[in-house]
């Protein structure tokens, strides 16, 4: 049979960091009011990393990518499947992965972007894993690459507090060995409106509003509730238990919501990778980041089970359960 397992990880911060006190400065200018404390109470999120105006998530996932490549021991014409999760694409069309691949010197392998908000990159990887088991692709670049900057309004302070710039990428290689064992996704349109940008491009003009609007209490109750229903069906359809996960890395929205998940998975606090503090929710991005980040860092080894979960607009959630 025929399994992917990531050979390589990877992951790219636009420079400018903010903190929760540089970005209250910043508002304060335009008359909106918030502080650190409020910031870190409700969600954990200390600082958060911008990209500059004219950087895209296409330039942020090249980074990514390019970090992504060397760790797995290969070059990119090696790569024969490019899947790029974002909300934030560089055009409304061609892909950003088309983009990517081109800013990468790769030719001809198969490039499309995925559109599942925070949860893209579970989504990116389960399609990946499939293309791969199926024998449609050999070594695949999974990109998660937003820049959440550009559709924030920052005349809301509900909102634009939460979030960050930034990419995360891993190949993912075929394997006689499973490292994906098993993935759960799901969505439910009737939630579109809890959290969305609902403008579009028509006849050359901007129509509807353009930025992000969030009803975050409702995000909050659902988002509880359907990470931990997707956790338990990952576990069960690999035959796994609560006690084999070596590592939560969940889509980094709200401190608060992690916790919870990894209270009812009863995971003692040390196994909950945690990087929204540092960089906010960067949506697609935000898995693949931390993954780098507990590969990097040791915190995430050879031979772990990791449990990557995410959660967004759409109403999409999904998670991945893979030995590393
Ligand atoms: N600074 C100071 N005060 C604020 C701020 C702020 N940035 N934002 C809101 N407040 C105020 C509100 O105006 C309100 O004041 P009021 O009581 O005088 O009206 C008060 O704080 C409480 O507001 P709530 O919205 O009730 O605060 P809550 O505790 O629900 O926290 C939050 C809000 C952090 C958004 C929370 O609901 C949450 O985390 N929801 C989940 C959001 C999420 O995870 N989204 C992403 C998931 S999907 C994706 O990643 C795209």
């Amino acid at each position: 049979r025929r399994y992917s397992r990531i050979t390589g990880t990877g992951s790219y911060l636009p420079p400018r960091r903010l903190t929760n006190a540089d970005l209250a400065a910043e508002l304060a200018a335009r008359g909106v009011e918030t502080s650190d404390e409020w910031i870190v109470e409700r969600t954990g999120i200390r600082a958060r990393h911008f990209a500059a105006p004219d950087v895209t998530s296409s330039d942020l996932g090249l980074e990514a990518a390019r970090h992504a490549i060397e760790a797995a021991d290969c070059r990119p014409q090696d790569i024969d499947l490019i899947i790029v999760a974002t909300s934030t694409p560089d055009m409304v069309f061609p892909s950003t992965a088309c983009i990517l691949q081109a800013k990468l010197g790769i030719h001809g392998c198969p490039a499309f972007d995925v559109q599942a908000v925070c949860s893209g990159f579970v989504y990116a990887l389960t399609l990946a894993d499939s293309m791969i088991q199926t024998g449609l692709a050999n070594r695949a670049l999974v990109v998660g690459a937003e820049v959440f900057s550009r559709i924030l309004d920052f005349s809301d302070r509900t909102t634009c507090v939460l979030f960050g710039d930034g990419a995360g990428a891993v190949v993912l290689e075929a394997s006689d060995r499973p490292g994906i064992l098993a993935s759960d996704l799901h969505a439910d349109g009737k939630h579109v409106g809890i959290l969305c940008v609902p403008g579009n491009v028509s006849g050359g003009k901007v129509i509807g509003d353009p930025l992000l609007k969030m009803d975050g209490q409702a995000v909050f109750r659902l988002a509880v509730g359907v990470l931990e229903s997707a956790a338990r069906a990952v576990l069960e359809k690999a035959g796994r238990t609560d006690a084999d996960i070596d590592l939560l890395i969940p889509h980094q929205a709200n401190l608060r919501i992690m916790q919870s998940t990894a209270r009812k998975l009863k995971l003692p606090g040390d196994k909950l990778f945690v990087t929204v503090d540092q960089q906010g929710n960067t949506s697609a991005a935000s898995i693949p980041l931390a993954l780098d980040a507990a590969v990097r860092g040791g915190q995430a080894k050879p031979g772990d089970t990791l449990l990557l979960e995410g959660v967004g607009g759409g109403f999409t959630w999904g998670a991945v359960l893979l030995d590393l």
